[in-house]
């Protein structure tokens, strides 16, 4: 096993989701990079264990030590490290897990802005409910709760229905690098995210949707608009795609 995946997988298990491990033809297949370029990042998460554990006891002290999260937080790392974006987005934050891999990757960078947007769930009481979701956020946090506190300068992290706020976030970003639909998982809403960042894409954007199991035929169409082939990670439902670059 390569250096970068023994750390990947040392991450994955500090962060107590073995999910996380990454899948590394979906990185390469998204950003164009080799192997030894996308093996050479993931030997950075040597250096995050410690934040990594941080998040997982912040999930514990929360009340719950795995919930409905991000399963591919340092796949996202990597692509970020890889393509130096300068403008992420994302919809959906409940806890934190993507966004923390992204301000890492950003913060390690020196460079680039995350943008997230999360209209919390909040959960009714100190134990979460057999009928709440798992992604409801416990009583005294808020949205981004178990994002280390080292990671948080400078992002920019809004409140609100995506519907209403993601438009107004569109209309003040020269472009969309990576954009991330992680929030209501209905074949409309997926469609209006997509639809609203569309004119921000440039060629080599990224976009992935994740639990697209609930989304129906959404980003097979964008995907198939665009003239994107679609790439999914591993056997599961979250899905990515790069823009065309023209030759
Ligand atoms: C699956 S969780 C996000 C998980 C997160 N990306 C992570 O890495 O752990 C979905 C989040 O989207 C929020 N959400 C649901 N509907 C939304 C909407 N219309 N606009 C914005 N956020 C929404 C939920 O309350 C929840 O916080």
């Amino acid at each position: 096993m390569t250096s970068g995946l023994v750390a990947a997988r040392d991450a994955a298990r500090a962060l107590g989701d073995r999910r996380a491990v990454p899948d590394l033809r979906w990185i390469g297949k998204l950003t164009g990079a080799t192997p030894a370029a996308i093996d050479r990042v993931l030997g950075e998460l040597a250096g995050a264990i410690a934040t990594e554990r941080r998040i997982r006891e912040a999930h514990r002290a929360g009340g719950r030590s795995f919930y409905a999260q991000f399963r591919a937080p340092f796949d996202v790392y990597a692509m970020v490290r890889l393509l130096r974006p300068t403008e992420i987005v994302e919809t959906g934050v409940s806890s934190g897990v993507s966004s923390a891999a992204f301000l890492s990757a950003l913060r390690r960078n020196r460079g680039g802005r995350l943008h997230s947007i999360d209209l919390p769930t909040r959960q009714a009481t100190e134990k979460l409910g057999r009928r709440e979701s798992p992604v409801a956020i416990p009583p005294g946090r808020d949205s981004g709760w178990a994002v280390p506190a080292e990671l948080r300068a400078g992002w920019d992290l809004r409140l609100g229905p995506s519907e209403r706020l993601l438009p107004v976030l569109v209309r003040e970003l020269p472009e969309v690098s990576i954009f991330l639909h992680d929030s209501h998982h209905t074949p409309q809403h997926l469609t209006f995210e997509l639809e609203t960042v569309r004119p921000r894409l440039r060629p080599g954007s990224i976009v992935l949707a994740d639990n697209t199991v609930w989304t129906g035929e959404a980003f097979d169409r964008f995907a198939a608009s665009l003239g994107a082939p679609i790439v999914r990670r591993r056997r599961s439902d979250l899905l990515g795609l790069r823009v065309p670059i023209p030759d």
